[in-house]
């Protein structure tokens, strides 16, 4: 396929996981990709292995709470790989209890990316931001280990699906504003998926069955399964698609 041929995308968190299975496929596509990540040699290597397939790449550092960094990193890639269509906000942490942390990375850091994509791919006639939720933008999780606790409603559990919840609330506002100058911001909302994020958890004794059993196909998601989906919003497959949380969760959210 090469829905994405002369389409230049940017990807957060492009080294690892749902990011570096997203920023690969797009190649596939025929995309060029700006890979990024705080962890600046993992962003690197997903953007050799792109390089290495024959496709064209860039990796850089870059932490998406930093705003001016952010904003720099997007007018970068229009300069080096020529232009700006898709942006993807996809980084993100499972908080390990630090309420600010998960806040900052998974909320401020989307909040970051729409905000300094949203006019470039305005003013370069439209574009496609799609951003990272989860299941746990739309619902509240279930513990692993038993009853979520007071403590984990405080910062872990609690903050991570506030700041999901935020993820969903500001694709639906950045669409509502941007829609009429061809800018589509959409979000996919991940059921468990197994990427580093989740491993572990996935170690938990009997976790990988109650993982499954959370999702009606009885299993968890791989990240190239997110990556389809992320690949058809950036295509013109999707050039009515805008606002819209989509869940890619085997029919977790479906009950
Ligand atoms: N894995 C799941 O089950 C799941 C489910 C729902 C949603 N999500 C979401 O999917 C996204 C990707 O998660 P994943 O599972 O691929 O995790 P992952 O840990 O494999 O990858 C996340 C990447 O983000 C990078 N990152 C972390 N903080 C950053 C920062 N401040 N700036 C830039 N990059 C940063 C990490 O270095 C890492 O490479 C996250 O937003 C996560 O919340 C994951």
């Amino acid at each position: 396929m090469t829905r994405l041929a002369d389409k230049v995308a940017f990807i957060t968190g492009a080294g690892s996981g749902i990011g570096r299975a997203s920023a690969l496929r797009m190649a596939e596509e025929g995309a060029s990709v700006m890979c990024t990540d705080i962890d600046g040699d993992a962003a690197r290597a997903t953007s050799l292995v792109i390089q290495q397939s024959g496709g064209k790449a860039e990796g850089e550092s870059l932490n998406v709470t930093d705003s001016d960094a952010v904003k720099a990193m997007l007018k970068q890639t229009e300069s080096v790989l020529g232009q700006l269509d898709v942006v993807f906000n996809n980084a993100g942490i499972a908080g390990a209890g630090d309420w600010d942390a998960t806040i900052s990375v998974n909320l401020t850091g989307v909040r970051n990316g729409c905000l300094h994509s949203a006019p470039m791919l305005a003013a370069s006639g439209g574009g496609s931001i799609i951003n990272t939720a989860s299941v746990a933008g739309l619902n509240g999780l279930v513990g692993i280990r038993g009853e979520i606790t007071l403590e984990e409603l405080a910062a872990g559990a609690g903050a991570y699906v506030a700041s999901e919840h935020g993820v969903v609330g500001l694709t639906r506002q950045f669409a509502v504003s941007f829609g009429r100058f061809n800018v589509r911001v959409n979000a996919i909302a991940p059921g468990y998926i197994e990427t580093p994020m989740t491993a572990e958890a996935r170690e938990i004794p009997g976790a990988m069955d109650f993982l499954a059993s959370l999702h009606p196909m009885d299993r968890l998601g791989q990240p190239e399964e997110i990556a389809a989906a992320a690949a058809f919003l950036a295509s013109d497959d999707a050039s009515f698609v805008n606002g819209v949380i989509l869940p890619v969760d085997g029919g977790y959210t479906a009950r």
